[in-house]
């Protein structure tokens, strides 16, 4: 089963109550992009608004974590109401040790990779974790064009997968759209993860069935 996460950062923050409402018929998950203006130039969303969407909404929080020091906020991020918390390899010492200790506090635990991280770091961690989440652009903004080379990299971890971990996720995150939705599928992804496509369309809903519809 294929799953949508819109992500909320291209939504309405001045109405993000009835932003998120228009996506929740066809969303699975709620993608949510936390940001430090360190890890990535960027400052976005933090611990009051995951626990706000949390205490309203019933979908399960995606949460993104773009930031330095993730192990400082694993705690906050899980009390706040998050299914799955997403950490990046590339600030990340001791890896083993953060997967286990969002997993003891009964959340799912993926790794990020930005675009220029290999896949085979991961190959000695893979079977711990619930999901990979593959930067498709570089993080910190919305709106981003697809890197090209993220459909070979998808395969790449799908074999990874295949070997090491079949029940794993495979979420991609950044310019994913109607039009190129169906190949990275293809190439091996389960969860779509799309913020501008979805909330800057003229019908978010309708956006979300056609983009299932292709697949
Ligand atoms: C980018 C974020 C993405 C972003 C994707 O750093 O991680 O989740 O919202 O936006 P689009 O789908 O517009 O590329
Ligand atoms: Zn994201």
């Amino acid at each position: 089963m294929i799953k949508i996460a819109p992500s909320i950062l291209s939504a309405d923050f001045l109405n993000l109550e009835s932003s998120i409402k228009k996506v929740l018929k066809g969303a699975d998950l709620l993608h949510i992009d936390v940001m430090d203006g360190h890890f990535v130039p960027n400052i976005s969303i933090g611990l009051p608004i995951v626990h706000a969407i949390h205490s309203k909404i019933k979908i399960p929080l995606d949460v993104h974590l773009m930031i330095t020091n993730p192990d400082q906020y694993i705690e906050d991020f899980a009390q706040a109401g998050s299914d799955i918390l997403t950490i990046h390899y590339e600030v990340c010492h001791h890896l083993n040790r953060t997967i286990n200790h969002i997993k003891s506090l009964g959340v799912k635990a993926f790794v990020a990779l930005n675009p220029h991280t290999p896949i085979f770091l991961l190959s000695d961690i893979v079977e711990y974790l619930d999901g990979v989440l593959l930067m498709s652009v570089n993080p910190g903004f919305g709106g981003q064009k697809f890197i090209a080379n993220s459909i070979s990299r998808i395969q790449e971890l799908f074999n990874l997968k295949k070997q090491k971990n079949p029940e794993m996720s495979i979420a991609v995150d950044g310019g994913i759209h109607i039009g190129n939705v169906n190949k990275i599928v293809e190439a091996g992804a389960n969860i779509i993860v799309a913020g501008s496509a979805i909330f800057k369309s003229d019908d978010p809903l309708k956006t979300i069935k056609t983009m299932k519809g292709t697949l």
